[in-house]
C-alpha cells in the first residue's frame, strides 16, 4: 500500500468485518440519524477521521456497502465499544437505515482510511458543512486532551482551543451541535436562510476565526467540495495549513475497486489518481483538484 500522500500510518491494513445488531436508532435533526450498535473491534482501534462501510444485510438495492463517518466509540460506561454514525437521509440504502430499529442487523467493516494527522497545532479550526460535521467530534476530543483513540493510543499534542464553523442550509438541519459544545468546542454556526447564526455560507466564518487567533492555526475541513475547495483558497490566502477529507462514493473501501480515486498533486506539482478509501480520505488541501470547484 503506498502511503507517500498520507501523513498518517495505515489503519485500514486489517479491518474487522462482521454482523452487528442495532442497539439505537434516533433521528437527531431534520432528515439526520445516530445509530448505536456495538462492535468493540473496531471502536479500539478507529482513529479521528476514519470510517466504516455499512451494508444492509440480504439487501440487492443497494447490494454494495456505503462510507459512514466514525462519529462517536464511547460506550455509557465511557469505553470504547460502541459505533455511533450520524448520517442524512440521501438515497437507497441511508433511507431503508433509517426504517430500521433496534435489533435489527448490519454489516459492516473498519476501520478504514487515514485518518486526520496527529500534527501539533495552537487553534484547531473546523470548517464542516451539511453532515461535515461527524469526523470532528472525536479529533476535538482528541486535541482538547479529554481522550485517546486508537490502539495503541496515538499521541495528540494537546490544543489551546478548538473552534468548529459548521454551516447547513437551516436551522432545523444543525445536528450534535451540544455534543461539541460540551467537549469545549467554541461554536460558530452559519445558514443559508439566516434562521441561526452568520446568515451565509460557513466559509465566510474562516477570515475572522483566523484572524482574531492568538495562537497558530491548522484548519481541517469536510463537506460538500465546493465549500472545501472554497476554504482550501482561504487557507492559502491566510497561510494556514489544511485538510480536506473527501466524501467521494465507494464501493468496496478497501482499496480493491478504483470507484473512489481522486486528483491528487505530488511534491513535484505532476497530479495522479489516489483512492481515497485508502490514501485518505483526509488529504493536504493544497494538492488536492477538486472536482466541483
Ligand atoms: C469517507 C466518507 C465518510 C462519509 N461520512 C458520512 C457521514 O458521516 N454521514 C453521512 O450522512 N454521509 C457520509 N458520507 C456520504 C455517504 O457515504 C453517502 O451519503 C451515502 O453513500 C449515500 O448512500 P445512499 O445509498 O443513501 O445514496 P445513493 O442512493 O447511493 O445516492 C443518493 C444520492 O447521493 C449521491 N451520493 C452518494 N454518495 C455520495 C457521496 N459520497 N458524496 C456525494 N454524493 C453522494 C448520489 O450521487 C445520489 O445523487 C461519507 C462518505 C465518505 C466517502
Ligand atoms: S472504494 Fe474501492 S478502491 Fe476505494
Amino acid at each position: 500500500m503506498n502511503h507517500a500522500f498520507s501523513k498518517t500510518p495505515a489503519y485500514a491494513d486489517s479491518p474487522w468485518q462482521g454482523t452487528v445488531l442495532i442497539d439505537q436508532s434516533v433521528e437527531i435533526a431534520r432528515h439526520t440519524y445516530r445509530v448505536r450498535f456495538r462492535a468493540p473491534e473496531i471502536a479500539r482501534r478507529v482513529v479521528p477521521g476514519q470510517f466504516v462501510m455499512l451494508r444492509l444485510p440480504g439487501m440487492l438495492d443497494p447490494l454494495l456497502g456505503r462510507p459512514l463517518a466514525v462519529y462517536d466509540v464511547l460506550d455509557e460506561q465511557g469505553e470504547p465499544a460502541v459505533l455511533d454514525v450520524v448520517y442524512v437521509t440521501v438515497g437507497h440504502m441511508t433511507r431503508q437505515l433509517a426504517q430500521l430499529g433496534r435489533g435489527s442487523l448490519l454489516e459492516i467493516w473498519g476501520p478504514l482510511g487515514n485518518g486526520f494527522a496527529p500534527d501539533a497545532v495552537g487553534h484547531l479550526v473546523i470548517v464542516a458543512g451539511g453532515i461535515g460535521q461527524t469526523p470532528f467530534l472525536m479529533l476535538s476530543r482528541e486535541y482538547l486532551g479529554w481522550r485517546t483513540y486508537g490502539d495503541p493510543p496515538r499521541v495528540v499534542p494537546r490544543a489551546e482551543q478548538v473552534t468548529l464553523c459548521y454551516g447547513v442550509k437551516s436551522k432545523p438541519e444543525l445536528a450534535c451541535v451540544d455534543d461539541f459544545r460540551a467537549a469545549g468546542v467554541e461554536i460558530r454556526l452559519a445558514t443559508d436562510d439566516g434562521s441561526e447564526g452568520h446568515h451565509g455560507l460557513v466559509t465566510e466564518l474562516i477570515r475572522p476565526v483566523v484572524n482574531e487567533s492568538t495562537s497558530p492555526c491548522r484548519i481541517v475541513s469536510c463537506g460538500p467540495e465546493p465549500m472545501m475547495a472554497a476554504t482550501t483558497r482561504i487557507a492559502k490566502e491566510l497561510n494556514v495549513p489544511c485538510e480536506v477529507s473527501l466524501e467521494r462514493p465507494m464501493a468496496c473501501g478497501m482499496g480493491i475497486c478504483f470507484s473512489c480515486v481522486a486528483k491528487i498533486r505530488d511534491r513535484q506539482g505532476n497530479w495522479d489518481y489516489r483512492r481515497t478509501c485508502v490514501e485518505g480520505p483526509v488529504f493536504d488541501a493544497e494538492n488536492v483538484e477538486f472536482e466541483k470547484a
